[in-house]
C-alpha cells in the first residue's frame, strides 16, 4: 500500500486540537503519521518514570481517522534531567569543545552511559507499542551523524583499531608511522585527529571517520536489537538525509534495516538561491534508492518555506507537489510531508508545515490535498514499482571520507564532482542508480567512477569483471591513488584500475583558480567548434595501448593526452585525465551513452525531467516539467494518466503538453 502522511508533533499542541488535526489530515488523503522521534521528555518524564497515555490518546485519534502509525525512537533529543550534571554525555567536537545542552543530536554515541538510558526508552516504547494495531514502523534516532571526539571515543577508537590491524606493526606499516616519528609503541598512545592537532597521518584520520560511522552504525543496532525483539510485524528504518550527508557511511547505516527513508529538502534556509536545480534532488533520491538498492520512503518531504534563524524563499505554487512526484519518480513508496504545523515555538519556529502557525490550512495544505487525491487513485499502480536504469554512478564513502583529510585542490569537491557528471545524464533523459564500488554492476552498461580514490583489489577485479563481460567504465582523475589504508600506491596511477585503462599518468597538474587549459578531441564525433576547458586538474597521460580522445593543447604538456579510451576484454575504459567542470561531461555523455549502447528514455527539452518506473512489465513513465514555461513532449508509445479521474483516462499517444511545475504519470498500454 502507498503510504501518504505528514510529520506530527501532537505534544507540541493543545489536546483539545488533535480530533481537528486528524480530521484535517483525513481530508488530506494521508494514511500515515510519524510521531514521537523528539517526544522523550514526556514520554519519560523522569529517569525510569514511563508515560505513554498521551501518546495513546493521540495515535486513538489518529487511527479513528484512518491512520497508520510510525513512531520514532526519541534518542537525538534527550532531556535536561538525562544530560544536565553528566557533562561526559556531550559529544566533543573536532576542534576540541564539548558541546552544550540546548539544541539537539548533543550525545556521544559510544558513551556507556547513553546507551542504558537508550534501552531504557527504547525497551518501554518497543514493549508498549509492540502489537499496538495502528503502529506499522520505527524510525530510529533523527537524522544520525556529527563526529565525536571524547575521551571515551579515543578509548573506543584504539579498541577499534586493534582488531582491524591486529598488531601494532601492522598498523605502523599501514600508517607509515616513521613519517615524522609517529611510530605507536602502544595501542593507548594512538589519538584522535583534533584539529589541535594539526593535519594529521591521513590513515589514522580516513581510520578514525570509518570508526565514527562504525560507532553510530553500531549505535543504531543496538535500537534494532530490541526492537525485532518486541516488534517482530514492524519495519524498521532511519531518516537519512539524502547525497549530501558525509561523515557516515551510508551503505553500512542502511544495511540491517528494512528500508531507506529520507528527509527531502529542495529549498533550505541556508541556501537563498531564487532557482532550485531539479537534478539535486534526483540525485539524492537516486543515493537514497542505492543504498539497499531498493525502494525508499521519504519520510521528511517538504512542506513550505524552511527556516531556523532566516526564513527560505518559498516554494512556489506547485512546487511541493512537483517535488514530492520527483521523489516517487525515482522510487518513492511512501511521502511525508514535514511538518504538519508550523511550530509556534522553539528553534523551527519558520520552517513551515502544511499549517500556518494560526493552524488554518495554508495554500500549501490544499496543493497536497490534491496530491492526497491523485495518490488514493495511483498509488496502487506505482507501490512496489522499480527503477532498472542501465547506467551506475559509483558513489565511495571511503573517497568522500579522504577527500575531506586531503582535498588535493581547493577548487575541488568529490560531491560536486559527481553532481557534475551525474546531471549531463539527467538532462539526456538517462536514469542512473548510485552504487557501492563493490556492488554487483552485471545489470548495467554504462559505469562512471568518478575520482575514485581508494582502490582495493575487490574494486579492482570488480571493475575489471564488469568491462570484461562488455560494460564501459568511466574514470576520471583522482581514481586509484590510494589504497585501503590511505597511503599512495606504489605503483603508477591510477594503480590497480591502469592495466585495465591502458594507461599511465606520466605526471599530474594541480591548477590554480584562474589557470585553463585547452583541449582539442581527436574523434571526429567529438569535434566540437568550442571546446571546453579543462580546469583544476590535469592528468597528462602516456597510453598504454588506449587511443587518445583528446589532448591538451597549452603550456609545457600541450599535445599531451588527456582522455583516452581502452578496449579491454569485451568493454571499453574510458579515462578522463581532467577534472574540468559540468561542459565536460555534457561533451562526452552523448558519446559515452552511444558507446554503450543505452538510449535516453524520451526525447524531451532541457528543465523537463523523464523517469520510469517497472511493475512487472508494465511500463510507468514520469514526466515532469520543473520550468516556468508549457514543455511538449513526444511520446514512443500509448499511455494512460494515472493521475486522472475516470473521465480522463483516454489513452494519449503522440505529443503531449506539460504546464509548469506539473507532472505526468503514465502507464503504457
Ligand atoms: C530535518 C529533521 C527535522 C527538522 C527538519 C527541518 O530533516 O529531521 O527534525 O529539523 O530537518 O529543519
Ligand atoms: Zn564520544
Amino acid at each position: 500500500m502507498f503510504y501518504f502522511g505528514v510529520d506530527y508533533y501532537p505534544e507540541q499542541w493543545p489536546e483539545e486540537r488533535w480530533p481537528e488535526d486528524a480530521r484535517l489530515m483525513a481530508g488530506a488523503g494521508f494514511n500515515v503519521v510519524r510521531l514521537a522521534e523528539f517526544a522523550w521528555a514526556r514520554l519519560e518524564p523522569q529517569a525510569g518514570r514511563y508515560d505513554f497515555d498521551w501518546l495513546d490518546r493521540a495515535i486513538a485519534i489518529l487511527a479513528g481517522q484512518g491512520m497508520r502509525v510510525v513512531l520514532g525512537t526519541p534518542t537525538a533529543s534527550p532531556p535536561p534531567w538525562l544530560m544536565t550534571g553528566q557533562p561526559e554525555l556531550f559529544r566533543v567536537r573536532e576542534d576540541g569543545r564539548r558541546v552544550t545542552y540546548g539544541n539537539r543530536r548533543e550525545y556521544c554515541p559510544n558513551h556507556p552511559l547513553y546507551h542504558d538510558y537508550t534501552r531504557g526508552i527504547v525497551t518501554s516504547m518497543a514493549t508498549h507499542y509492540g502489537a499496538h494495531p495502528a503502529v506499522i514502523g520505527w524510525q530510529i534516532d533523527n537524522e544520525f551523524g556529527d563526529r565525536c571526539y571524547c575521551p571515551v571515543c579515543a578509548h573506543a577508537f584504539q579498541q577499534w583499531l586493534r582488531s582491524r590491524y591486529q598488531s601494532l606493526d601492522e598498523l605502523n606499516q599501514q600508517w607509515g608511522t616513521m613519517f615524522w616519528s609517529h611510530r605507536y609503541g602502544d595501542w593507548a598512545e594512538i589519538p584522535v585527529p583534533l584539529t589541535t592537532g594539526g593535519s594529521p597521518n591521513p590513515g589514522l584520520a580516513l581510520d578514525f571517520y570509518r570508526f565514527v560511522s562504525d560507532s553510530y552504525v553500531a549505535y543504531q543496532q543496538m535500537q534494532i536489537d530490541i526492537l525485532r525483539r518486541h516488534c517482530p510485524g514492524h519495519f524498521i528504518t532511519h531518516n537519512f538525509m539524502g547525497f549530501k550527508y558525509d561523515r557516515l557511511n551510508y551503505y553500512d547505516l542502511a544495511r540491517n534495516l528494512d528500508l531507506v527513508a529520507w528527509d527531502n529538502y529542495q529549498r533550505m534556509q541556508w541556501q537563498m538561491q531564487a532557482e532550485v536545480d531539479p537534478s539535486q534532488g534526483a540525485l539524492a533520491a537516486d543515493t537514497m534508492r542505492g543504498l539497499k538498492r531498493q525502494n525508499f520512503w521519504v519520510m521528511e518531504q517538504q512542506a513550505g518555506p524552511g527556516g531556523w534563524e532566516i526564513v527560505s524563499v518559498p516554494p512556489r505554487p506547485g512546487e511541493l507537489r512537483l517535488w514530492a512526484y520527483q521523489s516517487i519518480a525515482h522510487g518513492a513508496d511512501a511521502i511525508l510531508f514535514f511538518r504538519w504545523r508550523t511550530a509556534r515555538f522553539g528553534t523551527e519556529q519558520y520552517w513551515h508545515g502544511l499549517l500556518d502557525h494560526d493552524g488554518r490550512p495554508s495554500r500549501r495544505y490544499e496543493e497536497i490535498k490534491r496530491m492526497g487525491a491523485e495518490i488514493k487513485r495511483a498509488g496502487g499502480h506505482i507501490y512496489g514499482a522499480t527503477v532498472r536504469p542501465a547506467v551506475a554512478l559509483l558513489l565511495s564513502y571511503d573517497a568522500r571520507f579522504a577527500f575531506q583529510i586531503q582535498q588535493n585542490n581547493p577548487q575541488f569537491y568529490y560531491p560536486d564532482h559527481l553532481h557534475q557528471l551525474y546531471r549531463a545524464f539527467y538532462q539526456r533523459h538517462v536514469p542512473l542508480d548510485v552504487a557501492a564500488p563493490a556492488a554487483d554492476l552485471s545489470a548495467y552498461r554504462l559505469v562512471l567512477a568518478p575520482a575514485l580514490h581508494l582502490v582495493s583489489e575487490t574494486v579492482a577485479d570488480n571493475l575489471s569483471r564488469f568491462v570484461q563481460a562488455g560494460g564501459v567504465l568511466v574514470l576520471t582523475s583522482r581514481s586509484g591513488v590510494k589504497d585501503e589504508a590511505n597511503a599512495v600506491v606504489n605503483r603508477p596511477l591510477p594503480g590497480l584500475l591502469a592495466e585495465l585503462s591502458g594507461v599511465e599518468v606520466d605526471e599530474y597538474v594541480s591548477l590554480a583558480a584562474e589557470s585553463r587549459n585547452g583541449l582539442e578531441f581527436l574523434l571526429p564525433e567529438l569535434a566540437t567548434a568550442h571546446p571546453p576547458e579543462a580546469t583544476i586538474w590535469c592528468d597528462v597521460l602516456k597510453p598504454n595501448g588506449a587511443t587518445v580522445v583528446a589532448r591538451y593543447t597549452r603550456d609545457y604538456y600541450a599535445g599531451k593526452p588527456a582522455i583516452t579510451l581502452n578496449q579491454f576484454g569485451q568493454g571499453k575504459v574510458v579515462y578522463i585525465g581532467t577534472l574540468g567542470n559540468g561542459p565536460i561531461y555534457e561533451t562526452l555523455a552523448g558519446w559515452l551513452l552511444s558507446l554503450a549502447g543505452v538510449r535516453r528514455l524520451l526525447a524531451a527539452a532541457a528543465g523537463v525531467e523523464v523517469t520510469e518506473r517497472w511493475q512487472g512489465e508494465r511500463r510507468l513513465l514520469f514526466v515532469l516539467n520543473h520550468g516556468e514555461r508549457e514543455q511538449e513532449v513526444t511520446l514512443d508509445s500509448r499511455y494512460v494518466s494515472l493521475l486522472d479521474d475516470a473521465a480522463g483516462t483516454a489513452p494519449v499517444e503522440g505529443t503531449v503538453t506539460v504546464p509548469p511545475r506539473d507532472v505526468l504519470v503514465l502507464e503504457r498500454v
